[in-house]
């Protein structure tokens, strides 16, 4: 009968929606679950505090796709985005992969839809295709190699000057890239709604009032915010930036989520979220909607139902695994 229920919801909110009883302690349920069913728990940097404490493993998009690839666990419960999950389900096609709501989604995954895409890629003959991680399956079956923000620059210049090729579908990544290695990629149009919005104006009344301060931004972030960052990297290279440098306090822009973890890791450091355009958050910061709708509770009726699950049609996944594996290899 509850299994019934929870599928019906499932249909309408991406999600299980149960009543969970409230003098359950979750974390412990959670521990117990995961024990019990020999779960890996990954979460994304972007995750809410209390998500990335219970994770066995905490990362950016590599590090996570690598855990994954790696992982001797029976299930994987992936505590980040649709894209990220449908990775490791690619990678482990004999595990249940879960993730605790299918709304998670992802504004450049969902900038490139696949038959658009399928045909710009027929515009362009003699084009190689560098997608980075960001994607649906369906990308990736038309992709030549994936990347991620860490290791995106040492495989744009692992390939010959002369090579054309088509970098989807972040064009601020891709612009940043075309940059920082002297080739000409052909962007595709999209871009990620987080980074999109940080104000550079915010940012430089900021840095009046720390003028000690480090601009750090993630390299989706629009030009004109890279252009004034003393340091540009992915989640991780931020993390470790903050960590190693001497300066006394940083203003981030990224996901605010990545503040939990500089905070633990650099407790004595002043962290200033960067501030978005609109601000119609109640921490002046940028937050991920399709990160933020990860919850205990969701994880705890994930584990418990073992659903919703992440599925790849197996022809599709074959041809996605390609350019991952490739990926891995090359990092
Ligand atoms: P990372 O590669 O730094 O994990 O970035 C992933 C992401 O979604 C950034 O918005
Ligand atoms: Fe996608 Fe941007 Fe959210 Fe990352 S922060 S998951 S790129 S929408």
């Amino acid at each position: 009968m509850q299994i019934n229920t929870a599928i019906k919801n499932l249909q309408k909110k991406g999600y299980l929606d149960l009543p969970i009883d409230k003098n359950l302690n979750l974390v412990e349920e959670i521990n117990r679950l995961r024990k019990e069913k020999n779960v890996v728990i990954l979460a994304h940097y972007y995750q809410v505090p209390e998500i990335q404490d219970i994770a066995d493993f905490v990362g950016d998009s590599l590090v996570l796709a690598q855990a994954a690839a790696k992982t001797k666990a029976d299930m994987i419960l992936f505590a980040g985005v649709h894209f990220m999950a449908e990775t490791a389900k690619i990678l482990n096609p004999d595990k249940k992969v879960l993730l605790p709501d299918l709304l998670a989604g992802c504004s450049l995954a969902e900038s490139a839809p696949r038959d658009k895409f399928e045909t710009f890629k027929k515009q362009h003959p003699g084009h190689i295709v560098v997608s980075y991680v960001n994607t649906s399956a369906d990308i990736k079956a038309l992709t030549d190699i994936v990347c991620t923000s860490s290791n995106a620059e040492k495989i744009i210049a692992s390939i010959p000057k002369d090579q054309p090729i088509i970098f989807a579908p972040d064009k601020n990544l891709g612009a940043y890239l075309n940059k920082k290695t002297g080739h000409n990629m052909l962007l595709w149009d999209g871009a990620c709604e987080v980074h999109e919005e940080f104000s550079v104006e915010k940012i430089m009344t900021l840095k009046k009032e720390y003028p000690e301060a480090k601009i750090i931004a993630h390299p989706e972030s629009r030009e004109s915010v890279l252009n004034i960052a003393d340091y540009i990297g992915s989640t991780s290279g931020l993390l470790n930036y903050v960590k190693t440098n001497n300066a006394p306090a940083f203003i981030i822009a990224t996901e605010a989520g990545i503040l939990h973890k500089m905070k633990q890791e650099a407790p004595d450091k002043i962290l200033i979220p960067a501030p978005p355009m609109t601000d119609d958050t109640s921490c002046a910061c940028a937050e991920c909607p399709y990160m933020k709708r990860n919850t205990l509770e969701k994880i705890y009726l994930a584990l418990q139902y073992e659903l919703p699950e992440v599925t790849v049609e197996e022809s599709l996944r074959q041809k996605a695994l390609i350019p991952i594996q490739r990926m891995l290899e090359l990092s």
